[in-house]
């Protein structure tokens, strides 16, 4: 009698724990969808920031994708992680945002611009890091090193606050790297010299000749 009262409550407490389990699965595949919903409502919001630069500056947003993709190229070669390649690839997009802050009659004027008309272009670094600034999202604080720093030089002598070598961070370094490697590549074009190999041949070529620490100094292309 009492084994069989025993066996009853084992079997109920089975069936409980059975019910709870499902409870608990249902629950954690709700978790992750969830997560993966944010995330995409996350890669979605960041998506649109990149557009906003891409309508103030550049029209066809060749020159953000080409930025984004070698900085992504250069951080990868370097032996960054994924996630870190991934927030250089979308932090090197926003490079530019702050020029949404910059009047179109200087940003855009064909003559050259007088040094007070520079030193307020100058001024799109500061206004990106604060466009970018107190983010909790991990992608968004990389790209809030990147844009006050991608104007920096190795030398000191970049904009806005002359950092030098290593006090640059490396995504900011990175990015300049990839901007200024790209501003050479298209400047060869315009004068219409025969580059008789692909950017990404170029990139892989100039990457295997140099160690990889030196590809993010560079000073002689900064
Ligand atoms: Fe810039
Ligand atoms: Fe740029």
């Amino acid at each position: 009698m009492r084994l069989t009262k025993a066996n009853e409550c084992l079997k109920e407490e089975k069936n409980d724990l059975a019910a709870a389990n499902e409870t608990l699965t249902k629950r954690a595949d709700q978790l992750t969808g969830a997560l993966q919903k944010l995330q995409k409502e996350q890669h979605d919001t960041i998506q649109r920031l990149i557009l906003v630069t891409i309508y103030k500056d550049d029209e066809s947003g060749a020159h953000v994708v080409r930025v984004s993709r070698y900085a992504a190229f250069i951080a990868e070669k370097i032996g960054l992680n994924a996630q870190e390649v991934h927030n250089i690839k979308c932090g090197a997009a926003l490079h530019d945002i702050g020029k949404i802050g910059i009047p179109d009659g200087i940003l855009f004027k064909p003559a050259k611009l007088t040094a007070e008309e520079f030193e307020l272009v100058k001024l799109h670094t500061v206004i990106g890091a604060n466009i970018l600034s107190e983010s909790c999202c991990e992608t968004i604080r990389t790209a809030r090193e990147i844009a006050p720093t991608h104007h920096e030089k190795w030398n000191g002598r970049g904009y806005p606050h002359g950092l030098g070598g290593e006090s640059i961070p490396l995504t900011g370094r990175i990015c300049a790297l990839a901007d200024v490697f790209l501003r050479n590549i298209d400047s060869i074009r315009q004068i219409k010299t025969q580059v008789d190999c692909t950017e990404n041949e170029v990139a892989l070529a100039f990457s295997a000749e140099q160690p990889a620490e030196k590809i993010v100094r560079l000073k002689d292309y900064m």
